[in-house]
């Protein structure tokens, strides 16, 4: 029997969605419907993006829609519902606003589609994973935040430029928190395997690493308005990939610890593999001390910020 196709929801139509709807369509990973609450506005860029299927030469229904019930079948769900940063503010400052949007939408996946695999891409990125997955009681392993795929690609495109590279020989790795405190890793960072430590000068590695960490704000900055969408958009679209298409790619993502990397009951930044059933695997990295350290601090701060939520709920 010939399976039915897939469908993708992408929640928020507003800068990333769209891109993610695009990128999801373009890959043909199945029919994809875009909700948005503002009225036409889904409908206008789906009609529009369905538009460049002729040109771009891909198989996907792309339907705009305001009714939440559009989220039915639907077998991963892309959130991207949220306000964006203004120039000046942190991620955390989005927090009550954000935590409000978060909890309506994870009403809508528990009574439209709870079998749904959730990736959450709104800010604070972590504490949105945690505020769903208590929301709407999903397995663990069916909540997956999107941060380290595009942190990572981030540091990944600053290596590109310091070394004159092809991007396709290079493979980044960010754990963490989505934050100033998130931990780029140099020595599992590889053009064609070999180590960048091997490779670029112990200065130069900091610059790139404090450039990534500060990645969105540096976008923020230039844009004046809202922030990055095209890199968001394609990372949540490539983590929906592995899920619909069962690639078991291991990509960092946002993921329940419960005693890996000695993290207990907190959101972080992690390698997972992911595949039908979401994360299928957590990979425990042998670090060392001093990146161990990074990496607790990262998730005490992630820690902090879900302790000033929950004074909040
Ligand atoms: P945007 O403002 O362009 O789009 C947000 C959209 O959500 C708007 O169209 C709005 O109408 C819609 N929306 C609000 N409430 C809704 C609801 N209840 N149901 C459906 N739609 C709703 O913002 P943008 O740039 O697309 O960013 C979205 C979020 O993603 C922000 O929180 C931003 O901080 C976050 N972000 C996270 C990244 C990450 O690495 N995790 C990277 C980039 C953005
Ligand atoms: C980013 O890193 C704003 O979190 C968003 O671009």
């Amino acid at each position: 029997m010939i399976g039915r196709r897939k469908k993708i929801g992408v929640v928020g139509g507003g800068n990333v969605g769209a891109s993610c709807a695009l990128d999801c369509a373009q890959r043909e990973l199945g029919d994809v419907v875009m909700l948005d609450i503002v009225p036409d506005m889904p409908q206008g860029k789906c009609l529009d993006m369905f538009q460049s299927a002729p040109i771009g030469r891909f198989d996907a229904k792309l339907t705009g829609a305001n009714d939440p019930a559009s989220l039915e079948g639907c077998d991963v769900v892309v959130v991207t519902s949220g306000m964006p940063r203004k120039p000046g503010m942190s991620r955390d400052d989005l927090l009550t606003k954000n935590a409000e949007i978060i909890g309506s939408v994870s009403e809508n996946i528990k009574k439209h589609c709870p079998d749904a695999i959730v990736i959450m891409v709104a800010n604070p990125l972590d504490v949105m994973c945690w505020h769903l997955h208590k929301k709407t009681g999903l397995k663990k392993q069916r909540v997956i935040g999107m941060a380290g795929v595009l942190d990572s690609s981030r540091m990944a495109a600053f290596v590109a430029m310091e070394l004159d590279v092809s991007i396709k020989d290079i493979n980044a790795m960010v754990l963490g928190g989505h934050g100033d405190t998130m931990v780029p890793l140099s020595r599992f960072t590889t053009v064609s395997g070999i180590p960048i430590t091997e490779l670029i000068a112990k200065d130069r590695i900091e610059a790139i690493n404090q450039r990534t960490r500060q990645g969105g704000a540096e976008i923020v900055a230039l844009l004046k308005q809202g922030s990055a969408y095209y890199a968001p958009g394609s990372a949540a679209a490539l983590m929906a990939e592995s899920i619909v298409k069962d690639q078991k790619r291991v990509l960092p993502c946002c993921a329940l610890l419960e005693g890996e990397y000695g993290i207990k009951d907190n959101w972080v930044g992690v390698p997972c593999k992911l595949g039908q059933n979401g994360i299928e695997k957590i990979i425990e990295l042998k670090l060392t001390d001093a990146e161990a350290t990074e990496l607790k601090k990262s998730s005490e701060a992630v820690r902090g910020t879900i302790d000033a939520l929950k004074k909040l709920l």
